[in-house]
């Protein structure tokens, strides 16, 4: 049995291992050149699908937000059958001194029922001490929990793979601790499996989807899945008297920005969402041939997105939508987006340019938006009213730097 469950983590090591070595592969065959990122139109968030221009926030909230939602729903993350799950929580551990005496620290198991079938998800939750209500990041792991700490009595997660304190360049728990504001960790494998076929291990069958031969056009897959999963993190927090309801932030990096994005487009319990290097089918526009597109990321990763967004690889202006309305939805909430220089990969420009043109719906609130701005310089972040952008020196990465700054924008905004 054991020997098993180690053959089981070395070929899903070298699973990963693999993945990462064909990234610069697949990353030669991308365009990098912005002469050649070619011409567009994109869809305007502000024009209703009958035509009707939106002037104020009433028929943004009316008609215009939730077109736009169904848009992404039925064209690219798909969605999540409507079935009642039965959700119950566990306190597996608790500690009063963790990181340094700072923090209280509390492990906990979400267990769903639903379709005669169980599965569980652990949360990582650290508090800040002394604080009577604090904001809370929601932020979900790639490598286990274990992973993002030093902390010995961090629970492995079921399905981990990679040793305690492999990823803790990417947590940075003292300072968002000591800033006042709590963090809810969960291994994003607990909700789906980051591979194709997998369905079955996932909470799909939760609704009764067992298989790739269960979905319809529009049925979610890992990203709509991950997304979930930050909203039923947060479904706890706000049952802990600590937490400020009004102060949820969801934060995902990578596929999990993308995961983020889409979390917090539908969930607008989050006051602010975050997407650091999200890139393709996140934060940055599809129109642009630049980086990695949507014929690539479908071929690549066929269970990220809904059926139906197979069908927009070979001509993405075809789109009903872009990515700069997905920012859009989040609208009038505070929203950060963040790339890094030598993630060109994931279209830093694409990915403020959406930025910027989401901001213009912020306008119907009466708020400055990035209009007129221009690419901001390395290093050197531009926030104007609730949208946040930067692009940092250095790789594909979550960083200190990135923490720093959603720290620093968030408490403008946040904290009294
Ligand atoms: C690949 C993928 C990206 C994704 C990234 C990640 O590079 O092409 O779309 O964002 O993996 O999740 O790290």
């Amino acid at each position: 049995m054991k020997d098993s469950k180690s053959i089981i983590k070395l070929i899903m090591k070298l699973w990963v291992v693999v993945s990462l070595i064909c990234l610069p592969i697949k990353a030669q065959e991308a365009n990098y050149d912005e002469s050649k990122v070619g011409t567009y139109t994109l869809p305007d968030a502000l024009t209703t699908l009958n035509g009707q221009e939106v002037i104020n926030k009433k028929q943004w909230e009316k008609v215009r937000r939730p077109e736009i939602l169904k848009l992404f729903q039925d064209n690219e993350y798909g969605i999540i059958p409507n079935a009642k799950i039965k959700t119950s929580y566990r306190v597996l551990e608790e500690g009063e001194d963790a990181l340094d005496g700072k923090a209280i620290r509390r492990q906990v198991e979400i267990t769903f029922n639903g379709n005669g079938l169980t599965r569980k998800m652990l949360v990582l939750l650290y508090i800040p001490k002394g604080v009577k209500k604090c904001p809370v990041f929601v932020s979900p792991n790639f490598q286990g929990n274990a992973t993002t700490t030093t902390d010995p009595a961090v629970i492995e997660s079921q399905f981990s793979v990679f040793e305690r304190a492999h990823q803790t360049s990417r947590w940075s728990y003292d300072r968002i601790i000591s800033s006042g504001y709590a963090v809810a960790t969960f291994h994003y494998y607990d909700v789906y499996f980051d591979q194709d076929d997998k369905i079955n291990d996932t909470i799909y069958p939760l609704f009764g989807i067992n298989s790739n031969s269960d979905l319809q056009d529009n049925t979610g897959k890992s990203i709509a899945a991950w997304a979930w999963g930050c909203s039923r993190v947060l479904d706890y927090l706000l049952t802990l008297k600590y937490i400020d309801k009004k102060r949820a932030i969801v934060l995902g990096h990578s596929r999990l920005g993308k995961a983020a994005l889409w979390c917090g487009a539908q969930d607008q319990r989050f006051a602010m969402v975050i997407s650091n290097d999200s890139g393709c089918s996140g934060a940055a526009l599809s129109r642009r041939n630049y980086g990695e597109t949507v014929a690539k990321i479908n071929h690549d990763f066929p269970w990220w997105f809904c059926n139906k967004y197979q069908s927009y690889s070979q001509d993405v202006s075809s789109l009903p939508m872009d990515q700069h309305e997905l920012l859009a939805l989040i609208a009038p909430r505070l929203v950060y987006v963040a790339s890094a220089q030598d993630d060109q990969w994931a279209d830093p420009r694409g990915e403020f340019l959406s930025l910027q043109e989401a901001s213009k719906v912020y306008a119907l609130y009466g708020l400055e938006t990035l209009q007129g701005s221009s690419f901001p310089s390395v290093n050197e972040p531009l926030w104007k009213g609730n949208c946040g952008y930067h692009m940092r020196t250095g790789i594909h990465d979550v960083t200190d730097y990135d923490w720093q700054s959603y720290i620093e924008f968030a408490n403008k905004h946040l904290i009294p």
